[in-house]
């Protein structure tokens, strides 16, 4: 029988996905279902992005494009990057993709071979350890429980750069946590990274216009600027702009990254379409009130979903300061049974499977994330149902004995 290559074996469909659809199937059951699984933005960017779509279909040049990225993208991703106080990049330095994965999975093509070593901290994004699987890298993780705030330690990251990994890979806010490194916490790590010359940097940035409580963002450019020349930030429309099916995503570092980058696109996707380019640099050079509003309320429903998660028995969770996720450890409810239903809770994956049975709510298990005593809370559900989907998850923790 004809064989597929290795590697698909090696490549997982996306847990994240999978809950997703169990509640898209409840739904049409006609059950009443409130999804805290996926994690979407849930709004739409402003009318002027559409306005540059609709300018751009008018006028399509039909050839094919830059396999880097048009020149009015890139210099509006260099502006974007100027705002956040990541200044001195040219086009040479950037490079552009279908969303901030797929520029990833190229980065992870021209960095790492295979066997090579890529280290992160868990909990993680799914998608990083599938590339790295992908890849058939060796991936080292680094455990950062909620005892540590799901932040990695600057002695954790000397130990693991001791070994001389090839990849470092760093996430700031993050996806599943919602954590938010300082500027002295950044310091910190930056410290450890310039003594380990032989290792790539790279931070999946994604997140950086959604910091909340006056926070900030930093990068270990900012605090280590001799850092530039192996450090590889990530960035995306998805999130900041409400586009994630648009499918814009970034880098800028090293220029032989950026054009490992570029022949990489040039073997696969050529380029981004015209009418996406064009709304892409509407989105980064427009007015931001969209990106501003969406970043307060999610602040707003922050503290909603806090007040919840602090009042629940037993429940560890961290308080985030970006992104829109929470990341409560649950695992105060294992070896417990939700009474009404006679469900046993033995870990993350039969919590979540009981508590949209039972309740309708749809979160993500922790091990998705490489930490299975956790789950995640995505809150980007529309407001009205946000209060009545924490209230069912309060319920539900009552219940179990
Ligand atoms: C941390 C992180 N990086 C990258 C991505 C991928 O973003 P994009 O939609 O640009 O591919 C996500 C999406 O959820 C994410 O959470």
């Amino acid at each position: 029988m004809l064989q597929l290559a290795r590697r698909i074996g090696r490549a997982k469909p996306s847990a994240i996905m999978l809950i997703a659809d169990k509640a898209k199937r409840l739904k049409a059951e006609g059950r009443d279902i409130i999804s805290f699984s996926i994690g979407v933005p849930n709004f739409l960017p402003g009318e002027h992005v559409y306005a540059a779509a609709r300018d751009a279909l008018a006028h399509d040049s039909g050839q094919y494009g830059s396999n880097r990225g048009s020149d009015a993208l890139l210099d509006a991703f260099i502006a974007h990057m100027a705002e956040v106080g990541l200044t001195g990049y040219t086009r040479a330095n950037c490079a552009t993709g279908v969303g901030a994965k797929h520029v990833i999975y190229n980065i992870a093509e021209a960095l790492l071979d295979e066997g090579d070593t890529i280290v992160f901290p868990t909990p993680y994004w799914t998608s990083y350890l599938d590339i790295a699987e992908i890849v058939n890298a060796k991936i080292d993780l680094l455990p950062c429980p909620a005892d540590q705030d799901y932040k990695l330690t600057p002695a954790q990251l000397d130990v693991a750069l001791a070994k001389k990994p090839r990849v470092f890979l760093f996430n700031n806010p993050s996806n599943p946590t919602g954590m938010v490194y300082s500027r002295d916490e950044i310091s910190a790590l930056a410290d450890v990274l310039v003594r380990y010359p032989d290792t790539w940097v790279i931070t999946d940035d994604i997140y950086n216009r959604m910091v909340f409580d006056g926070l900030g963002y930093h990068n270990f450019v900012h605090a280590r600027p001799e850092l530039r020349d192996r450090v590889i930030f990530i960035d995306s429309l998805s999130k900041t702009y409400g586009m994630p099916g648009w499918r814009v995503g970034f880098m800028a570092g090293p220029e032989q990254v950026a054009q490992a980058v570029v022949t990489m696109n040039s073997n696969h996707i050529t380029n981004l379409p015209e009418v996406v380019s064009a709304a892409a640099v509407a989105a980064l050079s427009g007015p931001q009130d969209v990106t501003r509003e969406k970043c307060a309320e999610f602040q707003r429903k922050r503290d909603q979903v806090m007040a919840v998660m602090d009042a629940i028995p037993g429940v560890v969770c961290p308080r985030p300061q970006g992104a829109f996720y929470v990341f409560p450890d649950i695992s105060v409810a294992f070896g417990k049974t939700h009474q009404p239903s006679g469900l046993a809770i033995k870990d993350d994956v039969t919590f979540c499977s009981a508590l949209l049975e039972t309740k309708g709510v749809a979160c993500v298990p922790g091990s998705a994330f490489g930490a299975p005593t956790a789950l995640r809370i995505s809150y980007t559900c529309p407001t009205p149902q946000l209060a009545p989907g924490l209230q069912r998850f309060q319920e539900f923790f009552a219940e179990l004995a």
